[in-house]
């Protein structure tokens, strides 16, 4: 029986997009290499790094903030079995219900690696090496992507270890050694830095968290600092000496000069991540990739092979879990004859630390960049009631709006909550909202939204409590 449509792999982008095309009565099967269903963000992504934050966060506040609210606990104790199956088993609820969707909307599934045999021909190798092959009129590559690796460095995901082996360790590192200032080392060495070990961070360029918007970064930095994060930055890590007790890690300015030695427990490679396309068959398939090995595809989707498409992490745009949902959401409604579309402008971008940091639509230096008049509005959440009552006071909100029409271009915050927070911003850009639109529609008080609101006020210069 000939499917219409077969996706390859069962992350973000290939479950969401499975489950709307079925919705919309597309005979759909889904192919997964891996034994549970949810790709890199359920498994080991996403899902069990916001289950560390979670858990050191509480962790850190037990121990530092608790006694300020008049709440006795003691030393907060650490049980870091516990709380790596506290993290399992919120993985594993979360890769049960991708299953428990697919049969409710009966998506068939097939375990092993897919490749392309040709357009309309899936072929699926099993663990036990026996292969099918599997007929469909559409097939949408949602391979998703795997860690970058530093070339004479070898991830032994025990002591030399990516986000994976950071989620994973048996025992806390006296000290870590993060290399990489983007989101895995500061999520993940937030992580490890709660729970008690020395964290020092080497990043390649003279910031952290490059393409967020730098004002944002600045402080950002300056709050991880309080917090006991040492940061090194223009600098990079060239070799790493395992055979020691302790590993060494050579380190030396980016633009070049001497060499220094930084010692660690674990070193966490945390420079990036790379389209997974190793053993799909594009190449025979005559599928083309851009000059990032990523499969090049149209507006729609579609790739240089009629009746083939690719979403996710293994197309263009950034890596993110919700930017590849939309696309496949959008490809099963093209594939279905509707007007699929993801609106790039405005997908929201959160790193989970604390505080957290969230942000959409344009930094200040990409509008000054496109030469694009703007105004600012920024309000502090020491400004903020709610936030003072709850001693979570670092901070701003910060809304940019074109200088002429008031069109909000981008809002930025880090604070408490942040990534609930960028919600609202997301929907009045959708809606091609102004700033005036924030300020006058009315936020409950108290709450951190209000910031958000007063930030709105901020661009016409009438913030009310600064
Ligand atoms: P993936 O989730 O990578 O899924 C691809 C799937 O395809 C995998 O299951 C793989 O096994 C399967 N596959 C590959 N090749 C084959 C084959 N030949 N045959 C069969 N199956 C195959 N994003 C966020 O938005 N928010 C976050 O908080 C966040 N946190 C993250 C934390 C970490 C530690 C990491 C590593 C990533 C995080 N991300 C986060 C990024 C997010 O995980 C990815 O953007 C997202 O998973 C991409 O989805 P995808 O469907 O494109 O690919
Ligand atoms: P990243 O691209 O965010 O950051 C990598 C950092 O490493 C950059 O700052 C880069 O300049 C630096 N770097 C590169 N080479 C280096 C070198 N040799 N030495 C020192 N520094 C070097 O990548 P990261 O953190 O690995 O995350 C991968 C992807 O996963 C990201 O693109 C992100 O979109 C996604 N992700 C998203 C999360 C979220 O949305 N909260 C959480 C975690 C990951």
């Amino acid at each position: 029986m000939a499917y219409d449509l077969i996706v390859i792999g069962s992350g973000p982008g290939g479950y969401v997009c499975a489950i709307r095309a079925a919705q919309l009565g597309l005979k759909t099967a889904v192919v997964e290499k891996d034994k549970t269903f949810g790709g890199t963000c359920l498994n080991v992504g996403c899902i069990p790094s916001k289950a560390l934050l979670h858990a050191s966060e509480l962790f850190e506040e037990a121990g530092h903030v608790f006694a300020k609210m008049g709440i006795g606990v003691g030393t907060p104790k650490l049980d870091l079995p516990a709380m790596m199956k506290f993290k399992d088993e919120g993985v594993d609820g979360n890769v049960k219900g991708v299953a428990f969707l697919f049969k409710k909307n009966k998506v068939d599934s097939f375990q092993g690696t897919g490749r392309v045999a040709a357009a309309g021909k899936v072929e699926v190798k099993g663990a036990d090496g026996k292969t099918q092959v599997l007929e469909t009129k559409n097939i949408v590559i949602a391979t998703g992507s795997d860690v970058a690796r530093l070339r004479g460095i070898t991830i032994d995901e025990k002591r030399v270890v990516s986000s994976t082996g950071a989620l994973t360790l048996d025992k806390v590192p006296q000290k870590l050694l993060v290399v990489g200032a983007g989101v895995i080392g500061l999520e993940l060495g937030s992580v490890w830095r709660r729970l008690g070990a020395e964290v020092t961070v080497v990043e390649f360029l003279d910031r952290i968290l490059p393409g967020m918007d730098s004002e944002v970064c600045r402080q950002f930095q300056r709050i991880l600092e309080k917090q006991g994060v040492t940061f090194k930055l223009a600098a990079k890590v060239t070799a790493i000496d395992t055979s020691g007790n302790r590993l060494k890690a050579s380190v030396e300015p980016a633009a070049g000069g001497a060499a220094e030695t930084i010692e660690a427990d674990v070193a966490l490679v945390a420079i990036g991540r790379v389209p997974f396309t190793d053993g799909l068959g594009l190449k025979e398939a005559g599928v083309a990739l851009d000059n990032r090995n990523r499969v090049q595809v149209d507006a729609h989707f579609a790739t240089n092979v009629k009746g083939i498409y690719a979403i996710g992490d293994v197309i263009a745009g950034p890596m993110l879990a919700h930017k590849a949902e939309d696309e496949g959401v959008a490809v099963a409604e093209i594939l279905a004859g509707q007007a699929g579309h993801v609106n790039y402008d405005v997908i929201p971008n959160v790193v989970y630390t604390y505080p957290e940091i969230a942000s959409v639509g344009k930094s200040e230096e990409e509008l000054k960049a496109a030469g694009v008049a703007y105004n600012t509005g920024k309000f502090p959440f020491t400004a903020n009631g709610r936030a003072k009552v709850n001693l979570q006071t670092e901070g701003f909100v910060k809304i940019l709006a074109d200088a002429k029409t008031d069109r909000v271009l981008g809002v930025h915050i880090v604070g408490p909550d942040a990534g609930n927070m960028i919600a609202e911003a997301a929907v009045a850009m959708e809606f091609g909202a102004a700033a005036e639109d924030i300020a006058r529609t009315c936020h409950a008080h108290p709450t951190l939204t209000e910031a958000v609101k007063e930030a709105a006020l901020a661009v016409g210069k009438r913030a009310i409590h600064i």
